[in-house]
């Protein structure tokens, strides 16, 4: 299995053009305020602190990212839906998400966090669709599984995996976590794994792309 040795943090800025330009490939993380986006990123790496967290709404407002093994980025993004945020400043964070999944080509894939607790929700289901139409790679990571008791989980899932089925012929893949018990954590990296193998792969393949 795949392991991180090094996470760093390197920059945090509003502008995609201003990120790293190194052309490593990248993984963000996206999904309501407070979902647990920054705590995600804080169990994978094993570093409690990398990624500030909050337990108010809107703790992250930049694109932050984190070099990973001096290979990929791990890329912290602010939340969005946050309703009591003044309009100027939601209306800018809806800006800055945007611009990155839409202009950012080394981002590789997005993971979209969703609360398992929760009935599936428009906004997030409104967000995914945005992403298919934009053609946008995505995976689901539902969170916060540790405040679900056991048997409850199962049923949350499915009646989630069923609205998604409603709308999509595949299923993206998804991941069940908990950054409080370390719940997901050795099957999201092994899927990144597999995804960095993936494009090493097709890159050695092409004999003009270096
Ligand atoms: P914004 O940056 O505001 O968009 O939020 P975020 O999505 O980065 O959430 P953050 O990681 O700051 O976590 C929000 C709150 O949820 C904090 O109080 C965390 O401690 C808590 N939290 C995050 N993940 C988990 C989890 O897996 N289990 C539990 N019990 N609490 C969690
Ligand atoms: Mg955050």
């Amino acid at each position: 299995m795949m392991d991180i040795n090094s996470a760093e943090f390197v920059i945090s800025n509003t502008d995609p053009a201003l990120c790293p330009d190194d052309n490593k490939p990248e993984y963000a993380f996206i999904g309501r305020s407070n979902v647990g986006k920054s705590s995600l990123i804080n169990m994978l790496t094993n570093k409690r602190k990398l990624a500030m967290t909050s337990s108010t709404p809107g703790k992250t407002t930049l694109i932050n990212h984190f070099i990973i093994d001096d290979s990929w980025y791990l890329v912290d993004l602010p939340g969005y839906g946050f309703s009591q945020r003044d309009r100027k400043k939601k209306k800018q964070i809806k800006d800055v998400i945007e611009r990155y999944i839409e202009e950012r080509e080394q981002m590789t894939c997005l993971f979209v966090l969703i609360d398992l607790r929760h009935d599936p929700q428009a906004i997030d289901l409104e967000f995914m669709r945005y992403l298919g139409e934009n053609g946008v790679p995505f995976c689901i990571v539902f969170t916060k599984a540790d405040k679900l008791k056991g048997g409850e989980q199962k049923p949350k899932l499915q009646r989630y995996i069923d609205a998604i089925k409603k709308e999509w012929d595949e299923l993206p893949p998804y991941f069940v976590t908990s950054s409080e018990k370390r719940l997901g954590r050795k099957e999201i990296l092994n899927y990144i794994e597999e995804v960095n193998l993936s494009i090493k792969q097709s890159s050695d393949d092409i004999p003009f792309i270096q």
